[in-house]
């Protein structure tokens, strides 16, 4: 497989962003859409605990609010060990890619197929 190193180094940097006050977990991550152009994400928690957005989501929502449809890979990091995406991040992901997308983390590598196999779709 690919070597996306790059794409975690970028999910550091995005990392630096995140706006955690109330769990202290700082996640990056950096989506790289078939353009070529990669797009940074980090959380960004609430007083109002159910508001907060994961780091992959709000890198999703800009790239798909800056008109890209087709993504290649996603890389994820955080304070701690490799940050396994959420349910709703996975569900968000299946929206716009197909199982062969590439979830990088900075141990392991899956592809979306193993994260969220049998995803509901319409
Ligand atoms: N979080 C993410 O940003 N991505 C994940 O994959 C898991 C969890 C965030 C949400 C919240 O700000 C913090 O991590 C603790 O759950």
């Amino acid at each position: 497989m690919k070597d996306y190193t790059f794409l975690i180094d970028k999910a550091k940097e995005a990392k630096k962003f995140s706006y955690a006050p109330y769990s202290n977990f700082n996640v990056g991550a950096a989506l790289l859409a078939s353009s070529g152009k990669v797009y940074f994400g980090c959380n960004v928690e609430n007083s109002s605990y159910g508001l907060t957005i994961c780091a992959e989501r709000v890198a999703f929502f800009k790239a798909i609010s800056d008109g890209e449809r087709e993504f290649e890979a996603i890389a994820i990091v955080s304070d701690g060990d490799d940050c396994m995406p959420c349910g709703a991040c996975r569900q968000i992901m299946a929206e716009f890619c197909s199982p062969d997308f590439v979830v990088v983390l900075e141990n392991k590598t899956f592809t979306l197929g193993e994260l969220l196999p049998h995803a509901f779709e319409l």
